[in-house]
């Protein structure tokens, strides 16, 4: 009974220290199923599926661009261009940012290391780290100055390759705007993070 009892503080206390606030989780989906079509952009909805609030469209000509826009009014959230689909990740965006009401730009950069691949951005003096580690199907997101987590998401489980990938954004903080957010699981899911492209 003593072992029981100290074995369930002890998840108690686990649970404890995982559970931070989320402010927001957005599903972040593959806008198709079809495996050999390479181009695909990506529907992001609201944590209930319910609505559809931001769509990325991507095109890869000279180089690789993406718009992130809104659904409701067309309008253009934010764009990322460089390289990112086939070659060596080389990206800039730039993103409307509605709390500083201006343009802010920044980049994104691929570091690998031995067991993690870590995609590092930077925009308005605030550097990020995006880590997903080699076994779990999970990234997670830091402040990398505070090292503090901020977001993290991770691939919904399919029952089907008939449903199209999904991945899991929870946000636990206001400090950047979500685009980069959707920036990264775009840029990881199409260099495989969801093991078949
Ligand atoms: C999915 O996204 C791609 C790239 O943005 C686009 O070319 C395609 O038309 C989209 N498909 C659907 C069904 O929206
Ligand atoms: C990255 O892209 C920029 C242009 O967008 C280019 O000037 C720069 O040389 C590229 N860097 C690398 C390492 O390829
Ligand atoms: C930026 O977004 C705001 C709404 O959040 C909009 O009113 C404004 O027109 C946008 N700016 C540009 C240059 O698109």
């Amino acid at each position: 009974m003593k072992i029981i009892c100290c074995l369930l503080l002890f998840i108690l206390l686990i649970k404890c220290i995982e559970t931070k606030k989320v402010h927001r989780t957005y599903v972040v989906e593959r806008n198709t199923t079809a495996r050999e079509k390479s181009m695909y952009g990506f529907r992001i909805l609201d944590s209930n599926e319910k609505t559809c609030l931001y769509q990325i469209r991507v095109s890869s000509k000279d180089m690789d661009t993406a718009i992130l826009v809104d659904d409701i009014g067309k309008n253009i959230v934010a764009n990322l261009k460089g390289t990112w689909i086939k070659n060596s990740i080389n990206v800039t965006f730039s993103i409307n940012d509605s709390h500083l009401n201006k343009w802010t730009d920044g980049f994104i950069q691929r570091n690998d290391n031995w067991l993690s691949i870590d995609y590092a951005t930077q925009s308005n003096n605030q550097q990020l780290i995006a880590r997903s580690s080699t076994f779990l199907k999970k990234v997670k997101i830091y402040d990398k100055k505070k090292n503090e987590l901020i977001a993290q998401f991770r691939q919904r489980t399919r029952w089907t390759s008939s449903k199209p990938v999904k991945y899991i954004l929870k946000i636990y903080s206001n400090q950047v705007p979500d685009a980069i957010y959707f920036f990264l699981v775009l840029i990881m899911d199409h260099r495989g993070l969801a093991g078949d492209n």
